[in-house]
């Protein structure tokens, strides 16, 4: 499986999936890492693991679609064939899903289709929700909404804040994205988008 990932701040889930190939959970190639702001700890990450990274700059396009575009050349430049995003925090066209149909794979830290968009976690918390979670899902045009891959809980307990619910959020993503992605690439999963869309 040779796989692109794209992230936009810390990088922990890309972090993940580079131990999991490590350690032979994970049968792919991580080819290479685009990011999209300097101070991006995924960049640094991405030395230490010795996994190739690009920085493309969103501010230096004139639209969505045209950074889309040099994301896709990039992927293919690569040799990409599922592209993860591990908190990418860019809203998506169809320049991008067209070029990697079904195989473009996002995690985000809540139990959808409840708190969609960013700040998942603190929406969560504010709502009183007693258990929480994250999702692996494909990407469709619709933010945060395209077919449930995989999703796991956890508790919110009573002395939580947004930032410790948060990271027990994180211990669960970083176990089911290397799973989700080993399953939806022994799968067709062209039929799973189709009732999302
Ligand atoms: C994660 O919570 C993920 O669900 C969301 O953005 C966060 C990224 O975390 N999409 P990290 O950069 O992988 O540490």
């Amino acid at each position: 499986l040779k796989l692109g990932i794209m992230a936009s701040g810390n990088g922990s889930n890309f972090e993940s999936v580079a131990q999991a190939i490590k350690n032979g959970e994970l049968d792919a190639k991580i080819q290479v890492l685009i990011y999209n702001n300097t101070s991006a700890k995924a960049a640094v990450r991405a030395e230490n693991l010795g996994v190739p990274s690009v920085f493309l700059d969103h501010r230096k396009y004139k639209n969505r679609e045209e950074f889309d575009g040099e994301i896709v050349q990039t992927l293919r430049q690569y040799d990409v064939e599922w592209v993860i995003m591990a908190g990418w925090m860019r809203l998506v066209t169809p320049i991008l899903i067209d070029a990697f149909p079904d195989k473009i794979i996002n995690i985000h830290p809540s139990l959808l289709p409840s708190f969609k968009g960013v700040n998942a976690v603190e929406q969560a918390f504010a709502a009183g929700v007693k258990i929480a979670g994250c999702t692996v899902h494909l990407v469709c045009l619709e933010m945060d909404s395209g077919a449930i891959l995989m999703q796991a809980a956890v508790p919110v307990l009573p002395n939580d804040t947004p930032e410790t619910l948060h990271a027990r959020i994180q211990v669960e993503e970083h176990r089911i994205l290397p799973i989700a992605i080993a399953l939806a690439s022994q799968h067709n999963l062209h039929q799973l988008n189709k009732y999302t869309q």
